[in-house]
């Protein structure tokens, strides 16, 4: 098991360079299978997940070529394999999923024994079951494995009951190889969904989006081709670096980031009464006050609604840097609050009624040793612990590094004093 061990109350100064998105790289690796061409992705973050999709991409018959300095991945899937997803591999990530859609379009079957992600909610996958079986395809469930089998995919209406990512992103792959035209509809439109669909143009197919409207028409073709695409950058990790300034009245330039995609993370903590700044469209300078700032009612929701990935920092931004009583509303997770706990041991007030999370701040935090559970709220005991007086232990600090490329590296630049180590 590996720790951080965290020593509290040093402000953050500097610039982070944000590295690419976890959430857009995840899709684009499952779509590097839907050809037999040279597929290139640049702004790769070099994060767990990303090995584990590796070693999937391996393990079904592709090639592939690793360059960690330059955030570069090339994968080569002439020819498949297998269509089985390896249980051990698919277990560790729920992205193992987004291997359906491809593999389907790609070899016609493919096998899921399982698939892992967070522990933060029951997260079943039947709106990506109903989507295949919209085009044609027949979907086996065993007690061990789900099988889904096409000899040609065909064309028609899928109308997902909410606008789930992992489902838009698997229709989506799956109807660039099916016979005639494919209409979605209620598709999830965050900036990682566009960005599979860009890539997916990119590879020759023809996607058209309609974002105002969720709807996603996609006209299949017989093969797509070989390309090249960067990936675009992570909001979430932007958004968590913003929190560590806050929290601890530091002053950071996050560069490398898109704000648009922000835009509703900033608006919340402008209102706030927090000092943001868009520079020159690609970096965005935070800068923290000694003074509180006001409370705020947050709502997760589908993009371009507050995001629920930012929810457990926020809850920290809440607790130790605002002025009275905030709430917020969990409407996408419903086991979205292991952190809510490790918070009150470290001295939040911080409660969860229903999806709701009430906090009362400002609070000093005190050190303590506290256990991340799920990959968003170890990074917001992370940050809490940046925030706190004196050392804070966060165990099972591997949780974080699923998704965060060299987080405690970043941080210990600009000025945090965070070791890790294992046991
Ligand atoms: C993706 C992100 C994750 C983020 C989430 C919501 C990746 C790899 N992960 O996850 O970080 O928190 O979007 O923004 O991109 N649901 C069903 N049935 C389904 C599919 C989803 O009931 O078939 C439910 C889920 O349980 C959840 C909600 O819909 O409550 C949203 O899930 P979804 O948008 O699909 O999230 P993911 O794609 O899993």
């Amino acid at each position: 098991m590996k720790f951080y061990r965290v020593e509290g109350g040093r402000a953050l100064k500097g610039s982070i360079e944000v590295s690419g998105s976890k959430n857009a790289v995840l899709p684009c690796l499952a779509a590097a299978l839907l050809t037999g061409e040279t597929v290139v992705l640049k702004n790769v973050p070099m994060i767990r997940d990303v090995d584990v999709m590796v070693e999937i991409l391996k393990a079904l018959g592709a090639k592939l070529s690793i360059s960690k300095e330059e955030h570069k991945i090339t994968v080569k899937a002439e020819e498949l394999h297998t269509f089985e997803i390896p249980v051990a591999l698919s277990r560790l990530l729920r992205a193992s999923t987004l291997f359906m859609g491809s593999m389907l379009a790609r070899a016609g079957r493919v096998r899921l024994y399982g698939y892992g992600g967070c522990p933060i909610g029951k997260r079943p996958i039947d709106f990506h079951l109903k989507a295949f079986k919209s085009l044609g395809a027949v979907v086996e469930e065993s007690t061990e494995y789900i099988e889904i089998k096409a000899e040609r995919l065909k064309g028609s209406k899928i109308e997902l009951s909410f606008p789930s990512v992992g489902a838009t992103e698997n229709a989506l792959m799956a109807a660039t190889l099916a016979d005639g035209e494919t209409e979605i509809l209620n598709i999830a439109i965050e900036p990682e969904v566009l960005d599979l669909a860009s890539m997916l143009r990119k590879m020759g197919a023809r996607v058209e989006i309609d974002a105002r409207k969720r709807v996603a028409k996609v006209w299949g073709i017989e093969a797509l081709s070989g390309a090249e695409h960067s990936v675009i950058p992570d909001r979430i990790e932007a958004g968590t670096y913003m929190v560590s300034a806050l929290v601890t009245d530091g002053e950071l330039e996050l560069r490398n980031v898109e704000p648009m995609h922000l835009e509703n993370v900033i608006g919340v903590l402008r209102e706030m009464g927090a000092e943001v700044e868009v520079v020159s469209g690609k970096s965005i300078r935070v800068v923290s006050e000694p003074t509180y700032l006001k409370p705020a009612n947050i709502v997760t929701e589908p993009y371009p609604g507050f995001p629920t990935d930012l929810q457990p920092q926020f809850t920290v931004l809440l607790a130790v840097k605002s002025s009275g009583t905030s709430t917020i509303r969990e409407t996408i997770y419903e086991e979205r609050f292991h952190h809510v706990n490790e918070l009150r041991k470290m001295g939040a007030e911080v409660f969860v009624e229903g999806r709701t999370i009430t906090i009362h701040g400002p609070r000093r935090l005190a050190g303590s040793v506290v256990e991340a559970r799920d990959l968003r709220g170890g990074a917001a005991l992370l940050l809490a612990g940046l925030a706190a007086e004196g050392a804070t232990i966060v165990r099972n600090a591997e949780h974080v590094e699923r998704g965060y490329e060299n987080m405690v590296g970043k941080l210990n630049k600009v000025g945090a004093r965070i070791e890790i180590t294992e046991e």
